[in-house]
């Protein structure tokens, strides 16, 4: 089985956790997308949701798939966020963000009552750090900033190049109109820790360190289903 159709076995079983009326939110990246399109089916078959997006692409694809979009100003409480992740670890701390999308995936994370995160179980480690920590900041002072983050992310014990992100010959530009830093540190041996560290440095608006969010995780692999959390 390719590893897009265990992330669609895994927004499948996500989709079993929907309600009638509820307030969802709706993630970004590949395996989200798998999600979106499974609840378009849904709705125009006569589910009744309203949801909103972590980023434009998002926003755009479940428009398109007839999904009933509002925004967190008008709803600013919602049941349950699905969502994808880049990395996880035993106690559902993540990396988010390898799409660019952690500010929204954050703040809407933040607001549910619930946030399922679905992937391949590939994305299962015993310690964070394998895949970049996107840090998202602003573009004024950039340097500044990285060598500030370095400074803070060392005496967290982390250390490692902080790659501009490209999109082709030019920077990455979020939704929000920031740039992103990818940290390959290797190993966070402390997340908590470098989460607070790096919350406390100007310029940065926001990293992928996902603590405390995550409530309950479906993970597809060759062997089944692997559901963590409650
Ligand atoms: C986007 C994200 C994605 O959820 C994360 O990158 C996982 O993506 P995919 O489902 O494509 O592996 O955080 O900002």
């Amino acid at each position: 089985m390719s590893a897009d159709d265990l992330k669609r076995q895994a927004a499948a079983r996500a989709l079993e956790l929907v309600e009638p009326r509820m307030r969802l939110g709706l993630g970004t990246g590949s395996t989200a997308k798998h999600f979106v399109e499974l609840l378009g089916e849904r709705v125009r078959a006569g589910l009744e949701v309203t949801c909103v997006a972590t980023s434009e692409a998002t926003q755009a694809q479940a428009l398109a798939a007839g999904i009933a979009m509002t925004t967190l100003d008008a709803m600013p409480e919602l049941d349950l966020t699905v969502d994808g992740a880049d990395e996880l670890d035993g106690e559902l701390r993540l990396i988010k963000g390898g799409g660019g999308a952690l500010l929204r995936e954050k703040i809407v994370a933040a607001a549910s009552g619930r946030m399922v995160v679905i992937a391949d179980d590939s994305k299962r480690v015993a310690t964070l750090g394998r895949f970049p920590l996107p840090i998202e900041v602003v573009p004024f002072g950039l340097g500044a900033t990285r060598l500030a983050i370095a400074r803070v992310a060392a005496a967290a014990g982390c250390h490692g190049p902080l790659d501009l992100r490209r999109s082709g010959d030019t920077p990455f530009v979020t939704d929000g109109g920031h740039v992103i830093l990818d940290a390959s540190f290797g190993r966070i041996p402390d997340p908590p820790a470098l989460a607070s560290t790096l919350a406390g440095v100007p310029g940065v608006v926001e990293h992928g360190l996902f603590i405390g969010l995550a409530t309950a995780a479906v993970l597809a692999g060759a062997s089944g289903l692997i559901e963590m959390g409650k």
